[in-house]
């Protein structure tokens, strides 16, 4: 079931997002989140099984070796509440272990209706948990999550998938400060973060060699032509990914071949390319595991307890909120 209705007008939203990010004066950008319509999502499951992408995989074989290590340190009773769901596949390891202690309600918030479609088709089985959708914004979500529990009841949010890492430095902590302002002490966040790696592993994982976060990358200006009626040539534009040193994160942009002017009627817009150009699309932080410690403070909370994956650098971090 779905709680509410979307109620703001999402091509409209979409148009003037497009429309703020094509007409920066330095560095054009899209938001990342629009990166997940029903064809990226889909795109973004291939991603997470794909050979030289590790960061799902090593995200969910950390939850389901220590979801009763993890379930163990949290409050009784509890609420969850997840922070783009995705699949929702990784996520059964957590509900199966609470639901083994008692009955449990899941919030999945998510953008992207197809995602939430998804989630409740893959966690609809599991006894004891009732899933209640909300198609929502991050925040706007778990804070109608929150208005609706009930006294006494704790809030373990769930942020996997190193979501966490394509804010920009310093928004991370400032985006754990706004979930720590609608948390109670006591309350818990579960955060996944990918680790530093190699660089050449980096830009294997996001510029894999058949293609599929190019595509990935690229269905963005697709979604634009068909959405806002836009003629972006999808084959003048190339995905490019790189690790940017100063920032230590993983770029993602699309790269212009050559001088070129695309119209986008639905954002009254008509922008021009010069040869190399980019549109910047998401930025992927890789932390360091001492780094969440002092991230988790900055923002309220206490480190409970890490657990990390050796075989894709990767920590599970559950924080507490003080
Ligand atoms: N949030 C994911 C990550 O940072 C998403 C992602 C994977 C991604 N590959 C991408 C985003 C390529 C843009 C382009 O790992």
């Amino acid at each position: 079931m779905l709680a509410h209705p979307v109620t703001a007008d999402p091509v409209f939203e979409f148009a003037a997002d497009v429309r703020a990010g094509l007409t920066q004066p330095d560095q054009k950008e899209l938001p990342s989140k629009y990166l997940y319509d029903s064809v990226g999502s889909a795109l973004f499951e291939a991603i997470s099984v794909l050979p030289e992408y590790g960061l799902t995989r090593a995200d969910e074989r950390l939850l389901r070796r220590h979801s009763d290590d993890i379930v163990e340190r949290l409050p009784v009773p509890l609420v969850v509440a997840e922070l783009g769901s995705g699949s929702g596949k990784k996520t059964r390891w957590i509900l199966e272990a609470l639901s083994r202690r008692q009955a449990t309600s899941y919030c999945p918030i998510e953008i992207s209706p197809a995602a939430l479609a998804m989630c409740r088709r893959e966690l609809g089985d599991i006894d004891s948990i009732s899933i209640v959708g909300f198609e929502r914004e991050y925040l706007d979500g778990l804070l109608e999550v929150a208005a609706q529990r009930q006294d006494g009841e704790h809030l373990l949010v769930l942020f996997l998938g190193s979501t966490i890492g394509n804010f920009d430095r310093p928004a991370d902590v400032r985006f754990l400060q706004e979930v720590r302002r609608i948390l109670r002490a006591g309350d818990a966040l579960l955060l996944g973060t990918d680790l530093v790696k190699s660089i050449p592993q980096l830009l294997d994982a996001y510029d894999d060699p058949l293609g599929i976060t190019a595509a990935f990358n690229l269905n963005l200006l697709a979604r634009i032509n068909r959405e806002l009626d836009a003629d972006f040539d999808l084959r003048q534009f190339q995905h490019v990914a790189r690790f940017n040193h100063s920032s230590g994160s993983m770029e993602m942009h699309l790269r212009s071949k050559r001088k070129q002017m695309v119209v986008i009627p639905q954002a009254e817009l008509s922008v021009t390319f010069r040869e190399g150009e980019t549109i910047w699309t998401e930025s992927s932080h890789k932390y360091s595991p001492g780094e969440l410690t002092q991230i988790g403070e900055q923002a309220g909370f206490r480190r409970e307890a890490q657990w990390i994956d050796q075989e894709w650098p990767f920590a599970e971090n559950l924080l507490i909120a003080d």
